[in-house]
């Protein structure tokens, strides 16, 4: 049975234009659920109808609370069979109530070797602290911030003359590789975490 993949996205759409794609020409065997945004008018949402893929802007300032807004999207999600969720450039952290409507069956994409440079501007606290190598890692969504179970890792190296962009871009087209081959085998059931490790079943 094919799983159905959804994603989170707050803006460009690029990991998850990726992902569509990769699904859509079958190269991952899965079939493609829906996208939530958190913000209107994205590029993101904008490639999904592209795509013909079911869009949604689910506005955080309609619901009271956190868990509210997090529930009507939970909502949708389990409306199309949701089995496995990609927060893919999603800016908005996920209570635990979120996280366990889900459990391992969220992943992130993150633009740095965690456990260094989590939160936001990754590429930016990369260049100031002056590491050599960064990169991108894919893991599974826990209560912390960016501090799941470790799926993928990718290296890029840190240039001397490196800005934010250049940086950015050696590693956004990493992160597009290790993305795809995550949810891959996560489609292939070859994932499995214990503890807080994830091993791929041979
Ligand atoms: C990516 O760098 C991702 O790692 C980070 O936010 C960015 C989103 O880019 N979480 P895109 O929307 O997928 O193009």
């Amino acid at each position: 049975m094919k799983k159905t993949v959804s994603f989170l996205v707050s803006g460009r759409g690029s990991n998850f234009n990726a992902v569509a794609n990769a699904i859509i020409e079958g190269d991952i065997p899965a079939t493609v659920g829906i996208v939530i945004s958190d913000k209107q008018g994205v590029k993101a949402l904008d490639i999904a109808r592209q795509l013909s893929i079911p869009a949604f802007f689910v506005n955080p300032r309609e619901y009271p609370a956190r868990q509210d807004h997090e529930k009507a999207i939970i909502e949708l999600l389990r409306k199309y069979e949701t089995d496995l969720v990609v927060t893919a450039g999603y800016m908005r952290l996920l209570t635990p109530y979120f996280v366990n409507a889900f459990k391992n069956r969220i992943i992130n994409i993150h633009p740095a070797l965690l456990p260094s440079f989590p939160g936001t501007h990754a590429q930016k606290q990369a260049l100031e602290y002056g590491v050599k190598i960064s990169g991108c890692t894919t893991h599974f969504i826990d209560e912390g911030t960016d501090s799941g179970p470790i799926i993928m890792q990718k290296a890029v190296p840190v240039y001397d003359d490196d800005t934010q962009d250049t940086l950015s871009a050696r590693i956004l087209k990493e992160e597009h590789q290790i993305l795809i081959e995550s949810v891959k085998l996560f489609c292939l059931d070859k994932l499995i975490v214990k503890e807080r490790k994830v091993f791929v079943v041979r």
